[in-house]
């Protein structure tokens, strides 16, 4: 296993510490220390309780049954997701609260109440159903992020059906793949997407993708009003909007689910080049979103809530829609880039909406860094009580600049580990109780129980690093991958006895706080975005010209990591300039734009170990510059002074 030893000695010279300022721990949701000690001795007490926050039909009768690795929880228990986001809040005083604001990245603005929300998830679901959608067939949905995609969500969750989101940035290819394994019969996209004032033409790749699969049917929003630019196949495509209209205004009537049964798929990369559907059930899931709000979030009613990610990515799923809107919160929701028009948009929202809460990605602070903090000084940002970071490991000056620039000192930070696996935040301090250090997630949040171990799965001693493990089964865990449950046992709990490997490297210090150290499999983590090196090779070795590609992930300033690619070419292929660029181009269309490779390096052959096997380690020192490590097991030594030369032409 690769625990890197230099950041490792890095980290451990960070000493400072921020503990929650007195008028923050005196109104936060938990002040008392206990409740880790009281999770920890009776997680299924404290689960039952944290569940007992949602709205159930039937109450559950056992909490939690355990048969490694499969676990199951509230069993017996009936509810409806939709219901507890929406519908629940409008018999309340909440029923005229805004559920989203929502801006557009044009500047359009929505504000959505929970009441209004209720009717449009209601029309959206009567609509699923005169498409003839049931109870578990699975959606897929290709959508900006604009006031449909939560409503296209909740609307599935309301009839039953699971929701398989792809995320707008993924290429045709992509989405095909993930609507074959999923075997939808219905896919819901837009006509195109805003980004950066362009127009993403969300409804030409689905055009691509959608041949030879199984959708009947395509429903297309349309955002950008680009009817002209786009073909909808009689038969096939229906507008949102059109089928909306024919949709009953009477309420929906929730489907009374099971708490084990699916609320949504969604994909994620892994060590193959086989995205896995990682399956999310009902009541555990919701439990574990509706938590970390309380919990880790200290959310309250008056908090505005912005969660800067995209809803087709975990973060979304939980930050946006089902944690927030079962919390009855108020979120608001950004459609584009942050820096269109100008760098302070996320600013400027802020001091709009009085955003309270805002919950961003290490690789954003690190631009908002690079810009410099001016934009921030044009706006008011004295609403802002507390800031999260998600996605990668925080680089302690990235923490102290979202510290003093965004937080003005005052505000506590949580860093939240957690993984598409996991459904919600996992280690992360409660901000009323737990002292900071800049980046340190801290501890494992109450109710989960984690280790770091070493290849044998005993504990090291602090200071050592080793494997994250996730030691008792918990709400929000996965339940298994789509259609492979024998890749769910391999990937997570094959390595260690009933224990959840997560695939992070990790070190505790002397106090017992987690330093996260990165990835440990062959995932890259580019802006926060998991990319399997599989996937870009296997996009590589597609075309002609390659004879074998090798990629890594190199750290990077801004996107924490950056994929270079390793390429041996056919023989009398040639290697200039233009097939660079083709190469980029053909990851992006088999991927999507954040797969593209920063740098490609021609070699003639990649290192091997004698038994064949690709030393990427290696080509990661290449990459990284650093001097170069044992290299007697290489095959053919000449190999890398020859790469060497290779990446120093690149630079
Ligand atoms: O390596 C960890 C990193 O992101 C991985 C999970 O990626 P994904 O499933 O796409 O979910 C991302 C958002 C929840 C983890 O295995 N990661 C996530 N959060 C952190 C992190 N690494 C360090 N610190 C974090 N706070």
């Amino acid at each position: 296993m690769t625990v890197e030893t230099e950041k490792l000695s890095t980290l451990l010279h960070e000493n400072r510490t921020f503990p929650p300022s007195e008028s923050f721990r005196a109104q936060a949701n938990f002040q008392d220390e206990n409740i880790y000690q009281r999770a920890l001795d009776d997680p299924e007490t404290y689960w039952a309780e944290q569940a007992g926050e949602l709205s159930w039909f039937k109450p559950f009768e056992i909490v939690c049954s355990w048969q490694p690795p499969h676990a199951k929880w509230f069993i017996e228990g009936k509810l409806n997701a939709a219901y507890n986001c929406v519908d629940r809040h409008t018999e309340t005083w909440r029923k005229n609260k805004a559920a989203i604001i929502w801006e557009g990245e044009p500047g359009d603005q929505r504000v959505i109440t929970y009441d209004m929300l209720r009717r449009e998830v209601d029309k959206a679901a009567h609509m699923l159903k005169s498409l003839g959608v049931k109870k578990g067939d699975r959606v897929t949905i290709y959508l900006p992020m604009i006031p449909e995609l939560p409503v296209a969500m909740l609307a599935c969750a309301k009839i039953g059906a699971v929701h398989s989101i792809v995320f707008g940035g993924f290429s045709a290819k992509s989405l095909r793949e993930r609507i074959i394994d999923a075997d939808s019969k219905i896919l819901i996209t837009a006509d195109a997407g805003w980004r950066r004032g362009k127009q993403i033409p969300l409804k030409a790749n689905a055009d691509i993708a959608v041949e030879e699969t199984p959708i009947e049917q395509v429903v297309v929003v349309s955002r950008v009003g680009a009817e002209s630019n786009i073909t909808m196949k009689d038969g096939r495509d229906a507008y949102w909007h059109e089928l909306i209209k024919q949709s009953p205004t009477t309420p929906f009537e929730p489907e009374q689910m099971d708490s084990e049964d699916i609320l949504f798929l969604l994909y994620t990369s892994g060590t193959t080049g086989k995205p896995k559907g990682i399956v999310h059930t009902t009541a555990g899931y919701l439990t574990g979103a509706n938590t970390s709000m309380r919990t880790v979030f200290d959310l309250k009613d008056s908090d505005i809530f912005f969660c800067t990610a995209d809803i087709g990515w975990i973060t979304g799923h939980t930050y946006i829609v089902y944690g927030p809107l079962s919390a009855g919160a108020t979120v608001v929701m950004y459609e584009g880039s942050p820096d269109y028009p100008g760098r302070d948009r996320f600013w400027e929202m802020v001091d709009h909406y009085g955003v309270t809460i805002l919950y961003t990605a290490p690789t954003s602070i690190r631009t908002f860094m690079k810009w410099g903090p001016q934009y921030l000084e044009q706006h008011d940002l004295s609403s802002l009580r507390l800031l999260g970071t998600v996605g990668e490991p925080i680089n302690p000056e990235a923490w102290m600049w979202y510290h003093e620039h965004i937080g003005k000192k005052r505000c506590p930070i949580v860093d939240t580990w957690w993984q598409t696996e996991t459904g919600c935040a996992m280690i992360a301090p409660l901000p009323g109780i737990v002292e900071t250090k800049p980046g340190s997630a801290t501890r494992a949040v109450p109710g989960i129980e984690i280790d770091i171990v070493d290849e044998q799965g005993n504990s090291v001693d602090a200071k050592d690093g080793g494997y994250l493990v996730i030691k008792k089964p918990w709400p929000s865990m996965l339940r298994t991958v789509w259609g492979d449950d024998e890749r769910f046992q391999k990937t997570y709990f094959g390595q260690f006895k009933d224990t959840y490997l997560p695939g992070d490297g990790a070190h505790r210090d002397e106090q017992g706080y987690i330093w996260i150290l990165g990835r440990i499999d062959d995932v890259i983590n580019v802006s926060g975005h998991r990319i399997g090196t599989a996937e870009v090779e296997s996009a590589l070795v597609a075309h002609p010209a390659v004879a074998e590609a090798a990629v890594i992930g190199r750290s990077d300033a801004i996107k924490g990591q950056a994929i270079t690619a390793f390429v041996s070419v056919r023989e009398g292929a040639r290697t200039d300039d233009a097939l660079i660029a083709e190469l980029k181009q053909s990851v992006v269309e088999k991927i999507g734009a954040m797969a593209r490779p920063e740098e490609i390096i021609f070699s003639a052959e990649l290192p091997k170990t004698r038994s064949a096997k690709i030393m990427r380690r290696l080509l990661r020192d290449i990459a990284e510059g650093r001097v170069l490590g044992d290299t007697t097991t290489l095959a053919d030594p000449t190999v890398v002074e020859e790469l060497k030369a290779q990446y120093k032409d690149t630079e």
